[in-house]
C-alpha cells in the first residue's frame, strides 16, 4: 500500500518511521513546514526521541512538503496538533485543514485515519461532512474514516510507537479489521478493534482525564496538607504499597504538555454543546491551572521568611519544559509561573538546557550565581544535582520545589528555606 502520514512531529515523525521500518508499504510523510522536512531530509530528527533518531539514521521514506505527493494513498494518516483556544475551547483548524488537503486527492477505496487527539464526535460531525462535501463520495461506501488515537510519552525509555497497545474504529467493520491488521503489521502489541468512532475518541479522552482528575486530587491534597503539616510525598508512598486499587501521582507545580491539560477541554466543550456540564472534569483543571499560582504563594512566604517580597528579589527559575529532559514546552506551568514572577516585579534568572533562547544565563552555575531564590519548575535531570554543597557558596536561601525532586531534608539541615509542593 501507499501509506501518507500527514503532520511529521512528536506523533507521525515516530509513525512514519515506524512503517518505513517494519513493513513494505511506500511512505510518504508530508508536512507544511518546509523547515521541517529539510531537517528530516538531512537525516536529523527536529523532536527529542532516541528511537526516532535511530530510525531516520537507518531508515528512509519520501519526506515532502508538496501535498501533490499523497496523491494515491490507500491510506492517509493525520497527526496534526489539537491545541486549545486562549478560552480553552478545541482548536481544530490544523485538522480541519490537513482534511481539506485530502479531499483533494481522496478516492474510492481509500482510508482517513485520525491520529490526532479529538473529542468524540469530530470524525462523524467535521471529519465526514467535509470530506463528502468536497469530493461527492460517501464514508463508509466509497471511502471509509477511521481513528486511532496515539499514546505516545515523550522521553519514555520503554514505550514507544512501537509497542504502545492501540485501539481502532472505522466506518466500516471491515475497514476496521484491515486498519488493525495494518497497525499490528509493526506494532508488536494489542491493537483492539472497536465497534465504533466515537468510543475510540472517546477512549483517549477518557485515558488523559483520568491524569488530569488524579493529579489534581493530589494537587489539591497538597496545599491541604500544608496547612496540616503533613508531608503529602510521604504519605503517598505509604499509600502506594498498598498493591492494589490505589495508583501514586503526584503534586507539582503545574501540569503541561499537549494532551492532560487539552484533552478534557475537549470533552468538556462537546457535552455542553449536547446539555451536560462537566462539573468534576472543570473542576480538576482548575485546581491543576492553579498551581502554578500556588507555587508563586509559597515563594512569597518563603521571601517573607527573610523580611523579602518578591518584587527586586534576584530569583532564579529553572526549567522551562513541561517535563523533565525534554525539549517540550507546550502548556509548561514553567511559563506561567515566569509570567506571574514578572508581573511581581521579580528581578529573574530563567535558565533550561534545553532552552537557550528562553534562558538568559548558559549554565546553571550562572543561574544560581546571585539568586536568593531559586524555583524548580522542571525536574530535568541536570536540576536533581543541586544539593547545599554546590549552594554554599551563593546567596542562595530560599528553594521552591515545584518538582519536589531535591533532597528536603538536607537543604533543611543545612539551614536553607526549602519548600516542596505539599513537601
Ligand atoms: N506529543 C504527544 O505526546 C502526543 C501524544 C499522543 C497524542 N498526541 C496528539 O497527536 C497530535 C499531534 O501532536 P504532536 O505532538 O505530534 O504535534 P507536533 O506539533 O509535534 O506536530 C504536528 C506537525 O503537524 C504539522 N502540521 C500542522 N498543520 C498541518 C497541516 N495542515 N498539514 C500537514 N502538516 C501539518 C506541523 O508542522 C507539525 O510538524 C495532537 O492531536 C496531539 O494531541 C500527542
Amino acid at each position: 500500500m501507499k501509506v501518507t502520514v500527514i503532520g511529521l512531529g512528536y506523533v507521525g515523525l515516530p509513525l512514519a518511521c515506524a512503517i518505513a521500518r517494519k513493513t513494505k508499504h511506500s511512505v510518504v510523510g508530508y508536512d507544511i513546514s518546509e523547515e521541517k522536512i529539510e531537517i528530516i531530509k538531512k537525516r536529523e530528527c527536529p523532536i527529542d526521541d532516541e528511537q526516532c533518531e535511530k530510525d531516520l539514521k537507518e531508515i528512509s521514506f519520501n519526506c515532502t512538503s508538496n501535498s501533490e505527493q499523497i496523491r494515491g494513498s490507500d491510506i492517509y494518516i493525520v497527526c496534526v496538533p489539537t491545541p486549545v483556544l486562549n478560552d480553552y475551547t478545541p482548536n481544530l483548524e490544523p485538522l480541519k485543514e490537513a482534511v481539506l488537503e485530502i479531499s483533494k486527492f481522496l478516492e474510492k477505496g481509500q482510508t482517513v485515519v485520525i491520529e490526532s487527539t479529538i473529542n468524540p464526535g469530530v470524525c462523524e460531525e467535521i471529519v465526514k461532512p467535509l470530506l463528502e462535501e468536497k469530493t461527492a463520495l460517501k464514508a463508509g461506501v466509497d471511502f471509509d474514516i477511521a481513528h486511532c488515537p496515539e499514546r505516545i510519552n515523550p522521553g519514555d525509555p520503554v514505550w514507544n510507537v512501537y509497542n504502545i497497545p492501540r485501539n481502532v474504529g472505522s466506518t466500516r467493520a471491515e475497514t476496521t479489521k484491515m486498519l488493525a491488521d495494518f497497525y499490528r503489521s509493526f506494532i508488536d502489541n494489542e491493537v483492539n478493534e472497536m465497534p465504533d468512532l466515537k468510543s475510540v475518541e472517546a477512549t483517549k479522552i477518557i485515558e488523559n482525564t483520568f491524569r488530569d482528575i488524579n493529579i489534581a486530587f493530589v494537587n489539591e491534597l497538597a496545599k491541604s496538607f500544608d496547612v496540616l503539616g503533613i508531608d503529602l510525598v510521604t504519605v503517598i508512598k505509604g499509600a502506594a504499597n498498598k498493591p492494589f486499587a490505589f495508583m501514586p501521582h503526584y503534586p507539582s507545580c503545574g501540569v503541561g504538555g499537549h494532551c492532560i491539560p487539552v484533552d478534557p477541554y475537549f470533552l468538556i466543550e462537546r457535552a455542553k454543546k449536547s446539555g451536560f456540564d462537566h462539573k468534576y472534569l472543570k473542576l480538576a483543571r482548575e485546581i491543576n491551572n492553579s498551581m502554578p499560582f500556588y507555587t508563586i504563594e509559597l515563594l512569597a512566604n518563603g521571601l517573607n521568611e527573610f523580611e523579602k517580597s518578591i518584587k527586586g528579589a534576584k530569583i532564579a527559575l529553572l526549567g522551562m519544559s513541561y517535563k523533565a529532559d525534554v525539549g517540550d514546552i507546550r502548556e509548561s506551568p514553567s511559563l506561567k509561573i515566569e509570567k506571574l514572577l514578572l508581573k511581581s516585579g521579580a528581578n529573574l534568572t530563567v535558565f533550561d538546557p534545553y532552552f537557550p533562547l528562553l534562558s538568559n544565563v548558559s549554565n546553571l552555575k550562572d543561574a544560581l550565581k546571585d539568586a536568593f531564590a531559586i524555583v524548580i519548575a522542571t525536574d530535568h535531570k541536570e536540576f536533581l544535582n543541586i544539593n547545599p554543597e554546590m549552594l554554599a557558596n551563593t546567596k542562595v536561601k530560599v528553594i521552591i520545589d515545584g518538582k519536589n525532586c531535591l533532597n528536603k531534608s538536607a537543604f533543611k539541615e543545612a539551614g536553607f528555606y526549602y519548600k516542596g509542593i505539599g513537601h
